[in-house]
């Protein structure tokens, strides 16, 4: 190997802390006390995923999260050795590049510190973390040294099978293993996984009980929950319980064309058009000539949506949080009668649509609290269709595909147009169907 030759912790360092201080000073104070989730487990044991996914969650739900991963700044040495590494790279004996691994991870929890410092809530410490020792060291710095909270979050996997899918769907597409063949690469992998398997100390209640700590075994099949507390800590714990990672579709709808989308309405509760109709019988057309296995199909309580799956032969629930964003005052009005009736409440909406609140009424964000528990139910079922309004399913698609919750007002959730989830490794894939009938574009650009 051509080593780094500089002192790992002045040559590794510098380059990697100009990289993500540009990031840091984005970052905007979200309250509450700071607390970094430290992730435990060999390789390919799903903590990437895990960490993606919760941070993915976190953050819709209004809480500042990041993910500090530790082969990220590994993979910022400009060294091919280092970049894309052998499984030797990975030996326990191999000291030279065990201090360049132990730099890199230094710097990820530094950076995770500090950015916690700037206004960031939750920093995901996103590494093997392997050993007992490595585990004192890192609690200390974050709980001693720099007050904050500290939960590990352990992933245990002893399914051959759940491994292998995940070396072979995920790690052989990792950067670490570009322009390298699929065999060379999956066996590469396991060698890495070995090295770990040497030195692997799995989170001991005897030896580390004082530390927070979740396991999770065999992505779900048994979780040990020790000493967790507080809201934030609670909700991670119930949110871990309730994903899965078993593939499943979920199909998100608008209803059908409704007479308050002809007459450019908002909120009632109108009953579809003749094109409403039309889509309807289409959506059902498009689902009952195929068979997904266990589909289910939820609407809002609203008769449009219920009138746009009526007849889809799966069974059907109805939830009242799939309901329209609620416009208080302002329902059953067209935009023009607002803004000529009510022009303080139409600029200051069209300004801030996220925190606007109608009067009597909901935001945006008072929306995405109402949908989270029809989010943890969605994680833990399998296909589904989901039949709901432009609002709704802004916010539902804001979450799985990830997006800056300010985004969410603007995301355009056309009618008549099926969109197809299919979770994958690290995300989720979105696919647009559009149906050939005409509808009424309900769209509003930001304008302020
Ligand atoms: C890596 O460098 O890819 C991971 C380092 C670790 O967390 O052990």
């Amino acid at each position: 190997m051509s080593p780094v030759s500089a002192p790992p912790t002045r040559g590794v360092i510098a380059p990697i802390r100009n990289l993500v201080g540009a990031i840091a000073e984005n970052t905007t104070a979200s309250g509450g006390p700071g607390q970094v989730i430290v992730m435990v487990g060999l390789p390919a044991r799903g903590k990437t995923y895990i960490a993606k996914k919760l941070t993915r969650y976190l953050n819709w739900i209004g809480v500042n999260t990041r993910v500090f991963n530790a082969g990220d700044y590994r993979r910022q040495i400009q060294d091919e050795v280092v970049k894309k590494p052998k499984h030797d790279f990975f030996d326990p004996n191999n000291r030279e590049a065990k201090a360049i691994r132990e730099a890199c991870m230094e710097a990820a929890l530094d950076d995770a510190l500090g950015w916690i410092k700037s206004g960031g809530r939750v920093a995901i410490f996103d590494a093997t973390n392997t050993t007992r020792e490595r585990r004192k060291i890192v609690f200390d710095k974050i709980v001693y040294k720099n007050g904050l909270k500290c939960m590990f979050l352990e992933s245990i996997c002893n399914s051959d099978n759940i491994v292998e899918s995940n070396v072979r769907e995920v790690k052989v597409h990792s950067p670490d293993y570009k322009g390298v063949e699929g065999d060379v690469a999956i066996s590469d992998f396991l060698e890495r996984i070995r090295h770990y398997e040497d030195i692997y100390e799995p989170i001991s209640e005897e030896f580390e009980g004082h530390f927070t700590f979740i396991k999770i075994f065999n992505a779900g099949e048994k979780y040990v929950i020790h000493k967790h507390e507080g809201y934030l800590q609670s909700k991670i714990v119930y949110w871990i319980m309730n994903v899965h990672i078993t593939p499943r579709t979920i199909y998100l709808t608008r209803h059908g064309e409704s007479m308050y989308n002809v007459t450019n309405r908002i909120g009632g509760d109108s009953d579809l058009t003749s094109r409403g109709e039309h889509y309807s019988m289409a959506l059902a057309y498009f689902f009952n000539g195929q068979t997904i296995p266990g589909l289910r199909v939820w609407t809002s309580w609203l008769k449009r949506t219920i009138q746009t799956a009526l007849h889809v032969d799966a069974p059907q629930e109805r939830w009242k949080a799939l309901n329209e964003i609620d416009a208080g005052e302002m329902e059953n009005l067209t935009y023009e009668e607002i803004e000529a009736n009510h022009p303080e409440e139409f600029k200051a909406r069209e300004c801030n649509k996220l925190t606007y609140r109608y009067p009597g009424g909901e935001s945006y964000q008072d929306l995405v609290a109402r949908l989270e528990p029809v989010m943890m139910e969605l994680e833990r079922q399998g296909n589904v269709l989901l039949v709901a309004h432009q609002a709704v399913l802004r916010c539902i698609l804001g979450y799985f595909l990830d997006k800056p919750v300010s985004d969410l007002p603007y995301i355009k959730v056309p009618l008549h147009t099926l969109i197809k989830l299919t979770p994958q490794a690290y995300g989720c894939e979105a696919e647009f169907i559009r149906f050939p009938i005409e509808a009424q574009d309900t769209y509003r650009p930001k304008n302020c």
